[in-house]
C-alpha cells in the first residue's frame, strides 16, 4: 500500500446524487502533475491508513486539488470519505503518476476523443481545462455515459466551467463538443457509448465523420469491462494503444485495470 506523503485539508465537498460526490482540498506546495494523471488518496484511522488512486480532477494550473467519487456503502474507503466535510483532513501519495496523458499520443492528430464512464470523466475534467489540449486538436469530444441523467450533471458542470475559465475559455466554447448518454431511463442519447459507436448514432447525433485513426485520438477511462470493449471496436480500425514511452492512438489509465 502507498505510503501518504501529505496531510491535506477539504475545502469543499459537493454531493450530487446519492452516489457521487466531488471533493476538493489543499495543494501540497511544489505538487506538480500532467493533466489526467492520478495519485492515491485516503484517511488517516488510528491504527492505519486507507488509500485509493483517484484521478485528480483538477486543472494543473489550479491552486486546489479536486477529486470526483463514487459511493460504495460497503467500500472500505468511500463509506468513510462520503461523510468528510470541509476543514476535516485527507492524505495523500507523494507524486501524481498515470498513462492517460496527452503524452502517450501520436502527433498529428486533428481530433480528441475522451470517452468515460461513470467518475472516469474525472481525468478528462483535468484535460479540458488544459491549454495544451487546445494547442494540438482542433475539435475536443468529451463524452460521459451514466446510469441516470442526474448523474450526469458534474461532467455539464466542468463543461461550463472550462467554457468560462480565463485560461482556455475561448477555444473550450468553440472546439469542445459534450456527449451524454444514459442506459437506465429515457434521454436524447441513450445507450453504451461502445453501441453508441458501433451503431453509428454517437456520430450522427453530432454530424460528425467516424472514427479515423489516421487524424483520431482517443483517451478512454471507465471500468475494465467498459475499457476492453471499446478495445475491440478501436482494434477492428486500426487504432493502437500508446504509453508514454510509446505513443500510439489510444490510451487508457492502467492503474485501474489491475
Ligand atoms: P449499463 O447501465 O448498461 O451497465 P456503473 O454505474 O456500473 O459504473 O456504469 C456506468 C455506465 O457505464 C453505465 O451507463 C453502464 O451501462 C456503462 N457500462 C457498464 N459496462 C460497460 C461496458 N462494458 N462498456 C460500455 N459501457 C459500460
Amino acid at each position: 500500500m502507498a505510503s501518504p506523503a501529505f496531510t491535506v485539508t477539504i475545502t469543499h465537498v459537493e454531493h450530487y446524487t446519492e452516489s457521487y460526490f466531488r471533493l476538493r482540498v489543499t495543494r501540497p506546495e511544489g505538487l506538480r502533475f500532467v493533466s489526467g494523471q492520478f495519485m492515491m488518496i485516503g484517511l488517516q484511522l488510528e491504527d492505519r491508513h486507507i488509500m485509493r488512486a483517484y484521478s485528480i480532477a483538477s486543472a494543473y494550473w489550479d491552486e486546489e486539488l479536486e477529486f470526483y467519487s463514487i459511493i460504495i456503502q460497503d467500500g472500505e474507503l468511500t463509506s468513510r470519505l462520503q461523510h468528510v466535510k470541509v476543514g476535516d483532513e485527507v492524505i495523500l501519495s507523494a507524486r501524481p503518476v498515470g498513462t492517460l496523458t496527452l503524452r502517450g499520443l501520436k502527433p498529428r492528430g486533428k481530433r480528441l476523443f475522451m470517452l468515460s464512464t461513470g467518475t472516469g470523466i474525472a481525468p478528462f475534467a483535468s484535460v479540458i481545462r488544459d491549454d495544451e489540449v487546445y494547442d494540438k486538436f482542433d475539435e475536443v469530444y468529451l463524452t460521459h455515459t451514466c446510469r441516470f441523467v442526474k448523474d450526469l450533471t458534474y461532467g455539464f458542470d466542468r463543461i461550463n466551467e472550462a467554457k468560462e475559465c480565463p485560461l482556455v475559455g475561448e477555444e473550450a466554447t468553440t472546439k469542445l463538443f459534450h456527449y451524454g448518454s444514459v442506459t437506465r431511463e429515457p434521454y436524447k442519447y441513450e445507450g453504451r457509448i461502445t453501441t453508441l459507436i458501433e451503431n453509428g448514432k454517437f456520430f450522427s447525433d453530432l454530424g460528425i465523420p467516424s472514427f479515423d485513426c489516421e487524424t483520431d485520438r482517443i483517451m478512454i477511462c471507465g471500468s475494465l469491462a467498459m475499457l476492453h470493449d471499446t478495445q475491440k471496436l478501436l482494434d477492428v480500425l486500426g487504432f493502437d494503444r500508446g504509453s508514454n514511452s510509446r505513443p500510439g492512438e489510444y490510451v487508457w489509465e492502467q492503474a485501474f485495470t489491475g
